[in-house]
């Protein structure tokens, strides 16, 4: 144990400690370098592999942000929704006009003098009468009602920050009743406040709820007659993750950071490069106060309010201790803009080349956003959003699974080269098409090995049988070119099969964790209902959180990662391809971990040996996923199929039987000597 060997340590360093006159401190430094040096120790012959293997892949795609991990509760919040984004959809839609104790009115939006430029509209209210009728004892007022995503869910006991942004038309100050109701009109939170200006103002206040409800409603009602216009009418939790301002929901993000992941890829996927180049992701439009973002339609149709933007996410990276790894577009479209993907994917498009130096510029821009030094152009706006700090960005991703075409090279060179120059410690992601294999997938590879290119974004969904046979692949990768980084992959399913057949890739790229630098899973989240890609990490809604088998596959391996690879300490009979495992040891803390997957019908046996790990403390933990092959987790079923943790003895040598249809993880502690 490390404190025995401070304490002996300390014993024999005692009469030196006088000879050489050291200080008490010089001392305890001198333990403390031995005590992390003896902690540092791994085994011998381990394959040093990649200390960022395994991370999470976020997208907004299935309602993932905006009604999923945004905690904003109002949807449409600054009225600009629009019919590109669903055909019904309008600055009105999920606002319901209301006027309470025959009170009247009018409302309309208008885009005259908007907060800001890139949030052009806003809802006027004009209101004529305040109803206060005979005998009549209810609520009055005119107003606006909102119902969230699908219903605002409402905690007795919990607190909620309501705020908006008003502007008085006519000269007098407006009241305002704020309450949170049931689907019967009971109010279950109330505020009121009254506005003080005619310029735009933001307003907020802090609603208590007293009552509980899943369906829950915003309203937002004027009680003084007057004229007055409103926009980004926003309600959030107060309890967000790690409390932040503008932040994440508590449940959905603590799960994601329960995963351990190493990095956080954002924000696509195809959103990254957008369905036609006016609906590319650009990162700037995404950072500063929410009112001043530029809404656009999501790729996969709906809309994204980017408040959960640049830097949201690059905080919600460093609150978890994952890296991030941002993916900008390579300055070219989607190929399946405009739904091209029905006719062969044509529908990339280049931004044209006399684009290009502001393009190349912007994507410079974000690595000074991220990095630099706070009194810098770009350093300067991330400090004003509350972090001096420099965010240690590590990697950039150029393009995402694009097409390989002349126009994208072209454009691919001229963003890699002038990173490369301006910020050579930054690693930059290459992008080699959407298969494992083919035209696009030879032609970035090329491209990347010409330019040398650190490592390389694969992308590939497959069926369980194809990641079953393919358990190889990354065996037979030259070590001397760039590395790869599986940034999307997932078999198509959620049933244990799928997430079994992932385990036992899992495996091999842990063993191939020399030249596979990253991997993630894709998509990661989907809310029910609202889901566009039907395999998915974990479903949702506004309440319940399902993680699939799949999910569970990841999060055993993401928590149990390794810094080296150790060969030949698990056997079996190498022709059953039902079969795989690899064993890692984490120079940290210098735990060994075990990973062993039986992707068969039967339960097969399996050596494990740890003789050379020196001494192992014989009480370990064991993780075990398994189940019935074609069972999933589902919103009525949430628990079918989940891991279970027991004790495991080690010894140097043990026989295993892995169950039929399983993963099993084992972790076992070393005796430092
Ligand atoms: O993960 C879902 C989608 O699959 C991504 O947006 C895209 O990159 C891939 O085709």
């Amino acid at each position: 144990m490390p404190i025995l060997t401070i304490s002996t340590s300390a014993i024999k360093f005692q009469n030196k400690m006088k000879k050489h006159n050291l200080s008490i401190l010089g001392l305890f430094t001198l333990v403390f370098c031995l005590s992390t040096v003896t902690y540092g120790q791994t085994a011998k012959g381990g394959k040093k592999i990649s200390t960022d293997l395994f991370g999470l892949f976020f997208e907004d795609i299935n309602y993932a942000a905006d009604g999923g991990l945004y905690a904003e509760l109002v949807q449409n919040r600054s009225f600009e929704y629009n019919p590109t984004e669903q055909g019904s959809w309008n600055p009105y839609s999920f606002w319901q006009y209301v006027a309470p104790g025959y009170s009247y009115g009018r409302i309309s939006v208008e885009t005259s003098a908007p907060i800001h430029p890139n949030n052009p509209h806003y809802m006027v209210l004009d209101i004529e009468h305040i109803g206060h009728e005979a005998n009549y004892s209810g609520e009055t007022g005119v107003g606006l009602k909102n119902s969230g995503f699908d219903g605002i869910v409402i905690r007795k006991g919990e607190k909620y920050n309501f705020s908006m942004f008003a502007r008085q038309l006519s000269n007098n100050s407006i009241s305002f009743a704020i309450s949170l109701q049931n689907t019967k009109g009971e109010v279950l939170a109330s505020g009121l406040f009254s506005t003080s200006s005619n310029e735009w103002k933001k307003y907020a206040t802090t609603l208590m709820a007293t009552a509980s409800s899943d369906s829950a409603s915003l309203v937002v009602l004027a009680t003084t007659e007057g004229k007055f216009a409103l926009d980004i009418i926003s309600l959030f939790p107060e309890k967000t993750f790690k409390n932040r301002s503008n932040g994440l929901r508590q449940d959905l993000a603590q799960m994601l950071a329960d995963m351990n992941p190493k990095f956080i890829r954002f924000p696509g996927g195809c959103l990254a490069h957008g369905d036609g180049l006016g609906n590319m992701y650009r990162w700037k439009n995404t950072i500063g106060p929410v009112e001043e973002r530029k809404e656009q339609r999501n790729i996969w149709g709906y809309n994204q309010t980017a408040g959960l933007g640049y830097f949201e996410y690059f905080q919600f990276c460093e609150d978890i201790g994952a890296k991030p790894l941002p993916v900008l577009p390579a300055a070219v479209s989607c190929q399946n803009s405009g739904g091209t993907w029905r006719i062969g994917g044509t529908g990339q498009r280049a931004l044209p080349i006399n684009q290009m130096d502001e393009y190349v510029q912007d994507v410079l821009d974000l690595i000074e956003w991220a990095n630099g030094p706070a009194n810098s152009t770009w350093g300067a706006k991330r400090a004003a959003a509350g972090h001096p700090t420099p965010f240690n960005l590590q990697y950039v991703g150029i393009g995402n699974e694009d097409k390989i075409t002349p126009e994208f090279e072209e454009r691919f060179r001229m963003i890699f080269n002038a990173v490369k120059a301006k910020y050579p410690e930054i690693t930059i992601i290459g992008t080699a098409g959407p298969f494992h294999s083919g035209d696009d997938f030879e032609k970035g590879w090329k491209i990347a090995n010409e330019l040398k290119v650190p490592v390389v974004d694969e992308h590939y969904y497959c069926q369980p049988e194809w990641f079953l046979s393919n358990l190889k692949r990354y065996d037979a990768y030259k070590r001397n070119a760039g590395q790869v980084y599986l940034g999307e992959y997932a078999s198509w399913g959620n049933k244990l099969r799928n997430a079994i057949a992932e385990a036992a890739y899992m495996t091999t790229l842990e063993r191939n964790g020399d030249v596979v630098r990253m991997a993630s899973y894709a998509p990661m989240l989907a809310k029910k209902n609202f889901t566009q890609w039907t395999t998915d990490m974990i479903f949702f809604d506004n309440v319940n959180i399902i993680p699939t088998p799949n999910f569970y596959v990841q999060k055993m391996f993401m928590s149990n990662q390794g810094d080296y690879f150790f060969n030949k300490v698990i056997s079996f009979d190498a022709k059953d391809t039902t079969l795989a495992a690899s064993c890692v040891q984490d120079s940290k803390t210098g735990d060994v971990i075990v990973k062993m997957v039986n992707a068969g019908n039967q339960a097969k046996k399996m050596k494990i040996n740890l003789s050379a790990f020196g001494e192992l403390v014989p009480k370990a933990e064991m993780t075990l996923l398994t189940g019935n092959a074609d069972t999933a987790n589902s919103f009525e079923s949430p628990k079918k199929i989940v891991p279970v943790t027991s004790d495991f003895k080690a010894a140097p040598k043990v026989e295993y039987t892995a169950p039929a249809m399983s993963l099993s993880v084992i972790r076992i502690k070393i005796k430092h000597q």
